[in-house]
C-alpha cells in the first residue's frame, strides 16, 4: 500500500507553551478530512505533553539522547518523549551538526535508541554549499546514510529528510533535478544496505513555501517536506499541507 505524504513543521526554537497549543488546535481546525497527508508538528520539548494531537496529525521531538537515563544535565531521553505522545523525533538536523557538534556516529546511536523505543526517526541528511560546488553531494550522502543507519535492521521504518544545508532558511531550494537526483540516490543507497526495494520516505527540506510546494510535491522520489520557517505560520502551513493533500487526492 502507498504511504501517506509527510508534512513535518520544524518549529526550532520557536513558539512558547501558549503558542504551540493554540496553533495545533487552529491546525486541526483548518485541516479537516486529511485522506492522503500526515502532518507532524515538531514544538520545542516543552510543546510536547501539552500539544493534543489526533491521527493523522503527529508530534516530534527535535533531538534526544542515546541513553534511557542518568547523569546527562539538560538532555532528555526517548522514552521521555514517548511519555508524551510524540511518536517521531527528528535527528541529525544541520543546525545539530553545526552548531552542536553532532557527529554522524551520534547521530546512529540516537537512531538505534528512537526505533528500539518503537517511535519513528526523520533522519536529515544534506550537503554544505562547498560540498555540492566540489561535487561531493553523492559521497557525503553515502557516509552520512551508511554511518547512521549502521547496525538498523528495520529500515522501512525510517524516514529519511533531504536538506541541502544551503537551502536551509536562505529562500534558495535547490532545483528539480538536483532534488530528484539526491531524493533518488538516497532511496538507492538505502535499498543496497537492506538488500530490498524499501518504501522509504525520503522528505524534502530547504525553504518549502506555499509558493512553491505544488512544484516540489511533483518532483519525483520526493515523499512530503520538513518545513522550518514556513511552518511557523498556520495559514501558510495548512496551505502547504492542503496543496499537498489535494495533489494526492486527484493523482
Ligand atoms: P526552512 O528550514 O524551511 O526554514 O528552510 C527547513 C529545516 O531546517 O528543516
Amino acid at each position: 500500500m502507498e504511504k501517506k505524504s509527510i508534512i513535518a513543521g520544524n518549529w526550532k526554537m520557536n513558539k512558547d507553551l501558549d503558542e504551540g497549543v493554540s496553533f495545533v488546535e487552529t491546525a486541526q481546525n483548518m485541516l479537516l478530512d486529511l485522506k492522503n497527508v500526515s502532518v507532524i508538528f515538531s514544538p520545542p520539548f516543552i510543546g510536547l505533553s501539552d500539544l493534543k494531537v489526533q491521527s493523522p496529525f503527529f508530534k516530534a521531538a527535535q533531538n534526544c539522547h542515546w541513553e534511557e537515563k542518568g547523569a546527562y544535565t539538560g538532555e532528555i531521553s526517548v522514552s521521555m518523549i514517548k511519555s508524551c505522545g510524540a511518536e517521531f523525533v527528528i535527528l541529525g538536523h544541520s543546525e545539530r551538526r553545526q552548531f552542536f557538534g553532532e557527529t554522524d556516529l551520534w547521530v546512529n546511536k540516537k537512531i538505534k535508541a528512537v526505533v528500539s523505543n518503537s517511535l519513528k526517526p526523520i533522519f536529515c541528511v544534506g550537503e554544505t554549499l562547498i560540498e555540492r560546488e566540489k561535487g561531493e553531494t553523492k559521497s557525503l550522502l553515502k557516509k552520512q546514510i551508511e554511518i547512521g543507519l549502521n547496525g538498523i535492521n528495520n529500515l522501512q521504518e525510517i524516514i529519511i529528510a533531504y536538506e541541502p544545508v544551503w537551502a536551509i532558511g536562505t529562500g534558495k531550494t535547490a532545483t528539480n533535478i538536483q532534488i530528484e537526483e539526491a531524493h533518488m540516490y538516497i532511496k538507492k543507497i538505502v535499498s543496497e544496505l537492506c538488500n530490498d526495494i524499501p518504501t522509504i520516505q525520503v522528505l524534502y527540506g530547504g525553504s518549502v513555501k506555499s509558493t512553491n510546494a505544488e512544484e516540489l510535491i511533483m518532483v519525483p522520489g520526493v515523499d512530503g517536506f520538513l518545513i522550518g520557517g514556513a511552518s511557523l505560520d498556520v495559514k501558510s502551513f495548512c496551505s502547504i499541507t492542503q496543496i499537498v493533500e489535494d495533489i494526492q487526492e486527484n493523482k
